[in-house]
């Protein structure tokens, strides 16, 4: 039995960071573990131009700890009135790493979202020219949708005819939850890609309403059902080139997720690796580890995997305590004792 792994230092292609408070409180524990991160624009407002990414991109650098290594990559909020000669310009001039896409009111902050798809086409050509990733909260908002089918419905709906109409676009579709986005993304061309959250490794739709509702498993898209969960581990595990680490760590204060209507979003960012290798090592593929955390991404992005390396060893931890955020506290994810900690970093 393995009880030791050195790995490349990992990547996180899916971040929020948040902004005052907040983001002081969170961003030591991502950048302590991630080299890299592509943080969220989901901000209020949101981050939609090459200069508010800019200043975003300092506010985060002027919260990292002194010591820190660590790039954050920024992302571009698309709207209905994104301008494609911004977007281009500040990809190529560094502001921005990829642009994301929420269908508007699909999730926390989304309420700028894009409506109408067809209005962006010359983003997407411009992005796939440049070779700029888009990033996919890939959920329908259509109010007769099962909020458990909205994932299917928009691979059906939107997915495969944005793909189909931009063979060159680099895609992301995001936290994927379900066997179908599994297979999806395994049976589309290669310029097609998706995350995975530690969380949804773990959880599925019944442990959110183990013993009573439990606010701080509930993040969009949400959890589905056991034979997603495990397709989800199958796909991560397998070490295949399209799936690759992504936290999509988003926190919010105990007073907004323990509440009449609490936020959606799981705060994992203290304890993703530790997670995602309790994962791997249940499915006795810890040999992919890497791969799936630390090459995939950044073979997909077009970057160079990070040169130093994280040490992990089976051990088992706590769970996280409550994070101390200004005047209120993050909750963490997992509730329950990690069986691997980070032992050395360098
Ligand atoms: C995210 C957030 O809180 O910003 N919430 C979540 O449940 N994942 C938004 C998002 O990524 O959908
Ligand atoms: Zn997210």
């Amino acid at each position: 039995m393995t009880d030791r792994l050195t790995i490349r230092r990992p990547d996180d292609w899916h971040v929020h960071l948040r902004d005052g408070d907040m983001l002081a409180a969170v961003v030591p524990l991502t950048a302590r573990r991630f080299a890299r991160a592509i943080v969220m624009p989901n901000l209020v407002p949101p981050v939609t131009t090459a200069a508010a990414a800019r200043a975003y991109r300092d506010r985060i650098r002027a919260a990292l700890p002194a010591d820190a290594r660590f790039t954050p990559l920024m992302t571009a909020y698309l709207t209905d009135a994104t301008d494609p000669a911004d977007i281009e310009a500040g990809f190529l001039d560094g502001s921005f790493n990829a642009a994301k896409l929420y269908p508007a009111h699909a999730t926390t902050n989304s309420a700028h979202g894009v409506t109408d798809l067809s209005r962006l086409a010359p983003v997407f050509s411009a992005m796939a020219r440049i070779g700029m990733p888009l990033l996919l909260h890939g959920e329908v908002t259509l109010p007769g949708v099962d909020i458990f089918d909205r994932e299917a419905v928009f691979i059906d709906d939107v997915l495969d005819g944005l793909v189909a109409a931009n063979p060159r676009l680099r895609i992301v579709l995001e936290h994927i939850t379900t066997r179908r986005a599994v297979d999806y993304v395994r049976a589309a061309p290669a310029n097609v890609a998706a995350t995975i959250t530690p969380h949804h490794l773990v959880i599925n739709r019944t442990d959110i309403f183990r013993g009573g509702v439990r606010p701080h498993l509930y993040c969009l898209p949400v959890a589905k059902r056991e034979e997603d969960r495990l397709a989800l581990r199958a796909a991560a595990c397998s070490g295949e080139a399209k799936f690759f680490l992504g936290t999509d760590s988003a926190p919010h204060s105990v007073e907004a997720k323990e509440c009449a209507c609490g936020a959606a979003g799981v705060f994992n960012a203290g304890t993703a690796i530790e997670t995602y290798a309790q994962v791997f090592d249940e499915e006795g593929a810890l040999d992919r580890l890497e791969a799936f955390a630390s090459l995939n991404g950044p073979r997909f992005y077009g970057m160079p995997p990070n040169e130093e390396r994280i040490t992990l060893e089976r051990a088992r931890t706590e769970p996280p305590a409550p994070l101390r955020a200004g005047r209120t506290r993050v909750v963490g994810f997992p509730d329950a004792p990690l069986a691997w900690r980070v032992v050395d970093q360098a």
